[in-house]
This record gives structure tokens, C-alpha cells and sequence, in this order.
């Protein structure tokens, strides 16, 4: 936005944002933000390190088109194009675009199938390139329920004691897609489990490439770490995660139409809960921005 000085000089007219925190653990609301207008770069940066510090940012009554959503979007890195993904979350001609929808049956009869996201997870942790930020639209909500929760893996991992940092440092977590069935028992067979559901090996600790900070990079989607078997990696996994979403580092959304919802999934879990009625729509829209690579392709034991 520009306006006239009053020494008739044009000068920048930026836009003052209060930030407001949302939890003692992570996240805040941007207020005085109108995300539908193309965004000047300083209220950008703004925003930007605001998103850095409290890792997840709350914008409300934002009714933006889908089109005003993406160039939002597209200021924070390159756009996933969803093409793994399955036909009903895509909407034609805007592959930037997935949906998040739980719709009853059409003589009303509740959605069957399985709630996405409801397992505390990072989003495409299964593929050596992960999601850096995931934004969130709020369009249709059920009456009550479907609330987002996030969990703040800075200081899941500061929480740890300096001989468990140790331990994790050199690991690698396995990530693979939940309920993913692999068959591994030919060469034909491994093949078609890993074309079907790829899996990535991640280190169990990251360090942020923009922060530079460490956050523990484990969640309910990483079955083994490189190099143990998964009963060997099992109770490490259950200590990490249950530390990781104790209800001190966590914050739960409770969503309002209109919410745009973003966070770095470099340093953040998140889970949609399954409490809601499922003869009620949930109608959510959700862009995704590429990271960097932080792991490799996975195509080793299972179990
Ligand atoms: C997601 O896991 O990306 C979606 C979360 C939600 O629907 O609340």
C-alpha cells in the first residue's frame, strides 16, 4: 500500500500488526493483517519472522479466494503440486490446492473411512524433501469438534537430558505412510511396496535451516530407526513421542471459519482430532510448501 507524506513524498504505508501469543508453548495470532490484498515486504517480513519465533501463526476472518489463498502461499517458498495424492483431494485446475474434506453420505449417513491426519505427524516426512510450512483454511465446520492440535519439537527436543541428545544425534528415523502395509517378502513385490508407499529417513534430530535451532524430528509416522529393528526402536519412539505432545508443549485450534492456520513443520507436530460428528461436513484447504532436502529415499527392513 502506498500513501501521500505530509511533505507529498509517497512513502510505503506499512501495515502495523499486533502479534499475540496463542499458547506458552508455540504459536501466536496475527491481527491487522487483510491476506487477500497483495502484501507490501516489510509487512511480510513482518509476518515472516513472526513465523519463525512462534511457529505457528493464527490469522482470523480471512475469507480469501482460493486464488488470493495460493499467492499468500506462494510467498513462502515453491508450491507441492499434490500429484501423489488421491483424485478427491484435488480440485481441478488448481493443483496447488488439496482438500481436506469429511462429507456424510449423501442420504446423510456419517463419512466412513478413516479421519486424515489423525495420528500426530509432519507433513511429507515420508519423502526426502518434507513439507517446510503447511497453511490451513477453515471453510465449513462441524457444529463442535475437529480441532487441530500442535506440539513444539524445539523444545521437545530442549526438554531432553544431554546424555538422550547424545543418543539420538547420530540416528535416523524411518518415516513411512501409517496403516502403509509393506510386503517385502520378493524383490517384485518390495518394489511395488516402496513405488506405492515411498518412505524417508530422516535424522532424528534437525536443525532448522532458516532458524538454525535443533528440534526433535520424530512422530507417530516413524516406524524404526536406520540400522534397529522396530521392536528394538519401539520404546524410544514411545518415550520420545509421549514427551513430545506432553500437554505443556502443545496448543490446541480450535478452528472459526475463515481461520487460515499456519505452521513450520520443521519444527512442529500437528494432529486433526476424530471427535467430531461425521454426519457434519469438515470442509478444510490446505497448500503446502516445499523444504529442503533433510533425508534420503528409504528401501531397507521393515521390522
Ligand atoms: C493435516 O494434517 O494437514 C490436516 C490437519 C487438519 O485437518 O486439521
Amino acid at each position: 500500500m502506498q500513501a501521500v507524506g505530509s511533505d507529498n513524498v509517497v512513502e510505503e504505508n506499512v501495515v502495523a500488526l499486533e502479534i499475540r501469543k496463542v499458547s506458552h508453548a508455540l504459536g501466536a495470532e496475527v491481527i491487522g493483517a487483510d491476506l487477500s490484498k497483495p502484501l507490501d515486504d516489510r509487512t511480510f517480513q513482518q509476518i515472516r519472522s513472526a513465523f519463525l519465533e512462534h511457529c505457528m501463526l493464527l490469522f482470523r476472518e480471512q475469507a480469501l479466494t482460493r486464488e488470493q489463498f495460493i499467492a499468500f502461499s506462494r510467498r513462502f517458498g515453491d508450491l507441492d503440486l499434490n500429484e501423489a495424492r488421491p483424485a478427491e483431494t484435488k480440485v481441478e485446475g488448481i493443483p496447488e490446492l488439496m482438500l481436506v474434506v469429511s462429507r456424510p453420505k449423501p442420504d446423510g449417513a456419517p463419512a466412513t473411512g478413516r479421519y486424515f491426519g489423525a495420528d500426530w505427524h509432519t507433513d511429507n516426512s515420508h519423502l526426502p524433501v518434507a513439507a517446510a510450512v503447511t497453511l490451513l483454511r477453515a471453510i465449513e465446520l462441524p457444529e463442535v469438534g475437529g480441532d487441530t492440535m500442535f506440539a513444539n519439537m524445539y523444545r521437545a527436543y530442549e526438554m531432553l537430558s544431554d546424555g538422550m541428545k547424545k543418543l539420538l544425534e547420530p540416528l535416523y528415523g524411518v518415516h513411512m505412510l501409517s496403516r502403509a502395509v509393506y510386503d517385502l517378502s520378493t524383490p517384485e513385490r518390495a518394489a511395488e511396496s516402496w513405488r506405492r508407499f515411498p518412505a524417508a529417513a530422516h535424522p532424528a534430530v534437525r536443525v532448522h535451516p532458516e532458524s538454525g535451532r535443533k528440534a526433535l524430528y520424530v512422530n507417530d509416522q516413524v516406524r524404526l530407526f536406520v540400522g534397529m529393528t522396530a521392536a528394538e526402536s519401539r520404546s524410544l519412539l514411545r518415550y520420545l513421542s509421549e514427551q513430545a505432545v506432553d500437554q505443556h508443549n502443545v496448543y490446541r485450534h480450535r478452528w472459526r471459519k475463515n481461520d487460515l492456520v499456519m505452521w513450520d513443520n520443521r519444527c512442529v507436530l500437528h494432529r486433526a482430532l476424530a471427535d467430531y460428528d461425521r454426519t457434519q461436513v469438515r470442509h478444510m484447504e490446505r497448500t503446502t510448501v516445499h523444504g529442503t532436502t533433510s533425508g534420503y529415499s528409504y528401501q531397507g527392513p521393515a521390522e
